[in-house]
């Protein structure tokens, strides 16, 4: 079997019209065939390449979208900066069996003197909702969007981006979409760095910086594998990771329930370790599931 760089490569086909990728799965599905969707945001890495890969493997027909979606990023983030580089995209899908490709412009997703946003469920209040006020609701405005063009059999999210697979799972629910949402694990680099397309921000300073978030899980995890259950030591200790590391803007650090994120004083049931800091200019975000 070839090994998927070395496959020659494809061309998927290219819309940019939410009609045409509506048509083009009303056909789809008319021929019987399954469909997985994988939103993106573009400056592609591994990670999205594993969720494509799962849609591959387990759907007939992959739809991936491109879209830097305004709505998400809050006022000075870095909306303008976010990487953005369509043909290298291009390039790694044609390396996967992509069948189409959803790229559409700011106008199309938000046609002028459009105003609707989603209310997104209580889930996405804690953590990222406080530290990026409505951030949730730019997300699940633009997935909703997504699904409602697109209406595939399955939808692939990262586990790194653990809080918005739970905003999208529960508005999947609450709105009763017929569409199963599937979370593939966090890709990382061999030193534990988890990919990001943020991680294009740092230089290699920051980049041996940034270890602090996969290090303070590791921590976390080992802790937890000896026998400590206090949150408040596990915590202090994954903060003294980021203090060697010389990271100071720390968002949070937080111990949660992994189903509704309310904080954990005990680590007693599986446990949500949850990470976010400032490291140069890029914000980064990381977890992992504590299992006592
Ligand atoms: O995870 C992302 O890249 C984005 O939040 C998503 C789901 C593509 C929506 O813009």
């Amino acid at each position: 079997m070839l090994r998927t760089e070395d496959r020659p490569a494809q061309h998927p086909q290219i819309v940019g019209q939410a009609i045409e990728v509506h048509r083009w799965v009303r056909q789809a599905r008319a021929a019987g065939k399954t469909i997985g969707l994988v939103p993106t945001m573009g400056a592609l890495h591994a990670g999205h390449l594993s969720l494509v890969a799962a849609s591959c493997q387990q759907c007939d027909a992959t739809i991936v979208t491109i879209f830097v979606n305004p709505t998400q990023f809050i006022g000075g983030e870095d909306f303008e900066a976010y990487p953005r580089n369509v043909p290298q995209d291009l390039k790694l899908l044609g390396q996967h069996e992509v069948d189409l490709v959803f790229i559409p412009t700011q106008d199309e997703m938000y046609p002028a003197g459009s105003s609707t946003l989603v209310l997104p469920p209580d889930v996405a209040q804690p953590l990222e909702g406080l530290c990026r006020p409505n951030h949730f609701h730019g997300v699940a405005t633009i997935v909703l969007k997504l699904f409602h063009m697109i209406p595939a059999d399955v939808a692939y999210f990262g586990q790194k981006d653990y809080q918005q697979t739970l905003v999208v799972r529960q508005m999947v629910a609450d709105l009763r979409i017929s569409m199963r949402i599937a979370v593939c694990p966090t890709v990382r680099e061999s030193d534990g760095l988890a990919l990001s397309s943020r991680n294009a921000y740092l230089n290699e300073h920051q980049r041996e910086q940034a270890l602090a978030l996969s290090h303070s899980l590791q921590v976390a995890s080992q802790l937890v594998q000896t026998g400590e259950r206090e949150s408040a030591s596990i915590i202090s200790k994954m903060r003294q990771v980021f203090a060697d590391a010389g990271v100071a803007k720390i968002d949070y650090i937080a111990l949660v329930d992994p189903d509704t994120l309310a904080e954990v004083r005990q680590v007693n049931a599986p446990t949500l370790a949850t990470v976010a800091a400032h490291v140069g200019d890029a914000r980064l975000i990381d977890n992992q599931l504590l299992e006592p």
